[in-house]
C-alpha cells in the first residue's frame, strides 16, 4: 500500500504558522503518544527556533505507560520539555502551568532584566491534523475558551485565551503537515487515523495491523476475538470477521466491516494500551 498525503490547504496553514509563530514565546507541540516520531513534523524545529518549547504525549491514555515514560525521557534528553497528557479526560493539564514557567524562565529572566515584569508568556499550540489540539485547548481553557469573540466595532485580530496572568494562549492551532518520505510514517498514521480511511485499502490497513499486533502483542487478538494468531494475516482476519458474524448478503463474509470494526477497536483502546513505536527502535510495524 502506498501512503500519501493530499495536502489540501497546506500552503496556507504553513504561512499562517510562519506569521502567528512571531507573536509566540512557546510552542507548545501535540503529537500522538502512540507514535510520537511519525506524528511530528521535523519542520517545526526550523519554525520554532528561538522559541521555548514544550511537548506534548497526548492520547497518553490510549499508549502503553512504560512506553510513554520511555518518550518523555527521550524528548527530555534532546532539550525540550514534556509531558504525558490525557486531553480528553484531563489528565496531566495541572502540572502544565508550572512547565509552562519552567520552559520559558529564561524569557521570564530577559523580561525582568530589562524591567519588564508580569508580561504573560504567549503560547501556540501545533500538530498534525487529529491529534487532538482543539480538545487540548478546550480542557486547559475550560471556560475562559468561550471566546470573545469579535464584537462589533472591534478590530478584527488574533485572539488570545488568557490561562491565568502569566499564561495566554492563541485560540486558533497550528496545523503541521505529516512527512512522508518514509512509507512506515504513512502506515503508522493510517493506523491512528490520521490519514482519511476512504482514500485506503481498508483491508491491506486491518492486515498490516494484525501482522504488527501478532508479532509485538502476541495474544491480544486471540483473546479480544478468539482466533488462532499462528496463522497469515488474512486468515486471522477473515477469523474475525466470523466470529464477529460480519456479513454481507446473507451468509458472504464482509472483510470491509471487519477490517473497519478491527481498526476502531484498535483506535478507540478495545485491544489495550499499545505503542506503536519506540525511542531509537523504530521499525516494529
Ligand atoms: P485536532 O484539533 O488536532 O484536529 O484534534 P481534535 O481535538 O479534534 O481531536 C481528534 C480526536 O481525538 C477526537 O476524537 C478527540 O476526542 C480525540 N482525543 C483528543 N485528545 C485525546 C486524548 O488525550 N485521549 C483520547 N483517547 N482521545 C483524544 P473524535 O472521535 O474525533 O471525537 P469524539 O467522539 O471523541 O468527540
Amino acid at each position: 500500500m502506498h501512503f500519501q498525503w493530499y495536502p489540501g490547504h497546506m500552503t496556507k496553514a504553513k504561512r499562517m504558522m510562519q506569521e502567528n509563530i512571531k507573536l509566540i514565546d512557546l510552542v507548545i507541540e501535540l503529537v500522538d503518544a502512540r507514535v510520537p516520531l511519525s506524528s511530528r513534523n521535523p519542520d517545526i524545529d526550523e519554525l520554532g527556533k528561538g522559541k521555548a518549547r514544550l511537548i506534548l504525549l497526548n492520547k497518553a491514555d490510549l499508549a502503553e505507560d512504560r512506553w510513554n515514560n520511555e518518550w518523555k525521557a527521550y524528548f527530555e534528553s534532546k532539550g525540550y520539555s514534556c509531558v504525558k497528557v490525557n486531553s480528553k479526560k484531563g489528565g496531566g493539564l495541572k502540572s502544565i502551568q508550572a512547565v509552562i514557567q519552567e520552559a520559558c524562565k529564561e524569557k521570564i529572566e530577559r523580561d525582568r532584566r530589562k524591567g519588564i515584569l508580569n508580561r504573560p508568556v504567549r503560547a501556540m499550540v501545533v500538530g498534525i491534523p487529529n491529534v487532538g489540539k482543539s480538545t487540548f485547548i478546550n480542557s486547559l481553557a475550560g471556560k475562559a475558551a468561550a471566546k470573545t469573540g469579535n464584537k462589533p466595532g472591534v478590530t478584527k485580530g488574533k485572539q488570545w485565551i488568557r490561562l491565568n496572568k502569566s499564561v495566554e494562549l492563541l485560540d486558533t492551532p497550528g496545523i503541521l503537515w505529516p512527512k512522508f518520505e518514509d512509507q512506515t510514517v504513512g502506515l503508522r498514521l493510517a493506523l491512528i487515523g490520521s490519514i482519511k480511511d476512504e482514500i485506503l485499502n481498508i483491508e491491506e490497513l486491518a492486515s498490516e495491523l494484525i501482522k504488527f499486533m501478532t508479532k509485538n502483542y502476541s495474544g491480544v487478538l486471540a483473546d479480544k476475538y478468539g482466533i488462532n494468531e499462528d496463522q497469515d494475516s488474512y486468515a486471522c482476519l477473515k477469523e474475525i470477521a466470523e466470529q464477529k458474524h460480519c456479513l454481507v448478503r446473507g451468509n458472504e463474509l464482509d472483510y470491509v466491516k471487519a477490517s473497519n470494526l478491527l481498526l476502531e477497536d484498535f483506535r478507540s483502546g478495545k485491544l489495550g494500551r499499545l505503542t506503536l513505536e519506540y525511542p531509537e527502535v523504530q521499525d516494529l510495524a
